[in-house]
């Protein structure tokens, strides 16, 4: 998972840069100085809040110690040392001591919350009057595959990932959720709400393929007992030998669809 969120910062990485130039513009003269990132991951928000804000500073809150000791390790090489301070804490359990925030920041995190609405609320209550809330949440998987690949049964990427859609609604019933109506009752009002597409086309940069190797593995070890027989012998075709037939796929692609809500209370 850390290698995924990291190549996916890598994939992304100028339309990141675009969403919190937008944050930025929102802000307006406000000083950005205090931000927390929840649901923090490798720090992929983190690190392009404090290269947008020069002032800030981040807590980064995150269930899993290996993530945030990832996180720690990237910060001192990016040279954000000082600029982070990681909280491992379960938001489900309540909310840790972060002091009032100018910007919270929720990217791909939100869905993973037992009782959302409970943490909306104490997101409004640390943000100081005019701070702002910014939340991206996945609309769909990334990509990758035309239909016909040319090997095996087309369509294996549809199927990947219904199943992967079907398994993720039953353990995270908060996917696809209203987000809009659910920031509104949680006494925000949005000032933006836009959709963020990343397109990649063909060749792909090798980060890209990276990220179609690292993301079919995944599909592969969760999904052994759900695949059909001809499907996981095509996707142990394609990942054989390090990946070397889907690497060499020639019209080889990224597209994913992320929503932007950037909201302030109301
Ligand atoms: C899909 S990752 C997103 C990571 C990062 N925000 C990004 O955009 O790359 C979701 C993260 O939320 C964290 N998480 C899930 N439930 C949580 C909770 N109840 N409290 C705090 N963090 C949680 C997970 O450990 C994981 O690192």
């Amino acid at each position: 998972m850390t290698e995924m969120l990291d190549l996916d910062a890598e994939v992304a990485a100028d339309h990141l840069a675009g969403l919190t130039a937008r944050v930025a513009e929102l802000a307006g003269d406000r000083v950005v100085r205090d931000v927390v990132d929840i649901g923090a991951g490798t720090g992929t928000g983190s690190f392009a809040l404090l290269r947008r804000f020069p002032d800030a500073t981040v807590t980064a809150i995150d269930t899993s110690a290996e993530m945030l000791s990832h996180l720690a390790g990237s910060a001192r090489r990016h040279g954000f040392d000082g600029r982070v301070r990681t909280r491992q804490a379960d938001l489900d359990a309540g909310w840790p001591e972060t002091g009032a925030a100018d910007l919270v920041w929720a990217s791909a995190s939100m869905h993973h919350m037992g009782d959302p609405d409970r943490v909306l609320a104490d997101i409004r209550g640390v943000l100081r009057p005019g701070g702002l809330f910014a939340m991206i949440e996945m609309e769909s998987m990334p990509r990758f595959l035309p239909d016909d690949i040319g090997i095996g049964r087309p369509g294996l990427e549809n199927r990947l990932n219904a199943i992967a859609d079907h398994a993720r609604a039953e353990h995270l019933p908060h996917v696809g959720s209203d987000w809009p109506s659910r920031l509104t009752a949680a006494g925000f009002t949005i000032l933006d709400a836009h959709d963020l597409v990343v397109d990649v086309p063909s060749p792909l940069p090798a980060a890209a393929v990276r990220y179609a190797a690292a993301t079919f593995r995944r599909f592969r070890a969760g999904m052994t007992d759900r695949l059909p027989a001809d499907d996981l012998t095509t996707l142990d075709t394609l990942l054989a030998d390090d990946a070397r037939l889907l690497r060499a796929l020639p019209d080889l692609t990224v597209h994913s669809t992320r929503a932007v809500w950037i909201v302030t209370p109301t």
